[in-house]
């Protein structure tokens, strides 16, 4: 499961703008591919959705044809939106969506093709990693394929495929370079990084995604629903967690904080209930633990509560394309009692997650006295959740 965001701020301002003012000639049909549903939204609402849940992208910008500026009720979550209208080519589509951000710009910019809605978070962050040491990046795929050249049907020569890539958007750049590019460039340059060259940056390359296609023909939509029928699998996760108690006065277990004759110990709050819920969502994401986002060595960690970790761990989710399904937590101790408490823990726990109370479960069990949470020398937490694709 791919996602690169780390926990950390402080990264440049990042704006995206999605091109989707062609006219789609070659995929046919009434509609522009951009426009018709794959699964359920458009073409276009899936590129922009993709952008719009990046913790990455502070703002983005989508290019429409001129005469569909308004009406097609374009979502973008809580990032701002604007809608621009496009030009006759795709360069000057872009440059119609550069202009638009001229007056407040961000430090970055990425350009995409509205065409490719299969865009994943992994190709967009390596994207924006990729400009804090380049002037410009995309995502390319080695040529793997011999090459012929051919005419009338026949195979008239070859073709050294050594050192071809195929190019993919989103392509990035710095803001006021690409925008400078545009305004004395080649209109009609087929994508952005052609441009890039002509004004002498180096882009860098960082690896494509057979996945991200662009539809193109009437072929891609079978392709593209084949793709997403894989990725809207739920994901399932367990956590396990334990914490032993030590000297204090309460205890905090999924948020709450609970009167108790000790504390428990740990680097952080010690939330061993959070903790096991938290690892749960990492864990249906492939994605490591805890640990891995948030590692016990660094000292800013030390005390933290718990809920940035569910949050980041929530946020990671959402940024792969799934929301929460529900969430399942045992907690494991003799004192102190959970019961009275649980619904409140479930309501901090949706809160956080940004979920239904429905969504959550909070129980809690003994061990009949046995082992260390019966000898009262810790408490054991764990949890299972299911992904749904969002
Ligand atoms: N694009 C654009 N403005 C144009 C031409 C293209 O914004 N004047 C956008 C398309 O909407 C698409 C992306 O650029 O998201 C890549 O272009 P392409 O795949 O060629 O799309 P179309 O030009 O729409 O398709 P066709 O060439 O088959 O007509
Ligand atoms: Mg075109």
């Amino acid at each position: 499961m791919s996602k690169e965001t780390e926990p950390d701020g402080g990264n440049p301002s990042c704006a995206a703008v999605i091109v989707a003012a062609g006219k789609g000639v070659r995929a046919g049909g009434a509609t522009p591919k951009q426009f018709r549903h794959l699964a359920g939204r458009s073409v276009l609402q899936r590129s922009v959705d993709a952008f719009a849940r990046h913790t990455g992208i502070s703002e983005l910008v989508v290019v429409l044809p001129e005469d569909q500026i308004s009406g097609l009720g374009l979502q973008a979550g809580d990032r701002p939106l604007q809608v621009v209208a496009g030009g006759a080519t795709r360069a000057a589509s872009v440059e119609a969506g550069l202009r638009a951000l001229a007056f407040n710009p961000p430090d970055l910019v990425l350009i995409h093709d509205g065409a490719r809605p299969l865009v994943t978070s992994r190709v967009i962050s390596e994207v924006i990693d990729a400009l804090s040491s380049h002037p410009a990046a995309a995502p390319g795929l080695p040529v793997t394929d011999s090459l012929w050249q051919g005419s009338d049907a026949q195979i008239t020569g070859l073709r050294n495929r050594d050192g071809l890539f195929r190019a993919q958007t989103p392509q990035g750049f710095h803001y006021d370079a690409i925008l400078d590019a545009h305004r004395h460039g080649d209109k009609s340059a087929t994508d952005d990084i052609a441009l890039a060259l002509s004004a002498g940056l180096t882009p860098a390359i960082v690896a494509g995604d057979e996945a991200n296609l662009k539809i193109t023909g009437p072929d891609d939509f079978r392709r593209a629903e084949q793709i997403l029928s894989t990725r809207m699998t739920p994901r399932i996760g367990t956590g396990f967690d334990v914490h032993a108690f030590g000297p204090g006065d309460h205890v905090t277990l999924c948020g709450i904080d609970l009167p108790h004759d000790r504390g428990l110990s740990g680097h952080s709050d010690a939330d061993v209930a959070m903790h096991a819920l938290t690892d749960a969502i990492y864990g249906a994401l492939a994605a490591g633990d805890i640990g891995r986002w948030f590692p016990p060595s660094d000292p800013q960690w030390k005390g933290a509560a718990s809920d940035i970790f569910l949050a980041h761990a929530v946020e990671l989710a959402a940024e792969n394309g799934f929301g929460i399904g529900n969430a399942d937590l045992t907690i494991i101790c003799e004192y102190p009692k959970i019961g009275p408490h649980a619904d409140a823990m479930r309501a901090r726990l949706a809160d956080i997650m940004g979920c239904d109370i429905d969504r959550v479960s909070v129980k809690a069990t003994t061990s009949e006295r046995l082992g260390f949470t019966g000898r009262g020398e810790g408490i054991a937490a764990q949890a299972s959740v299911l992904l749904e694709a969002s």
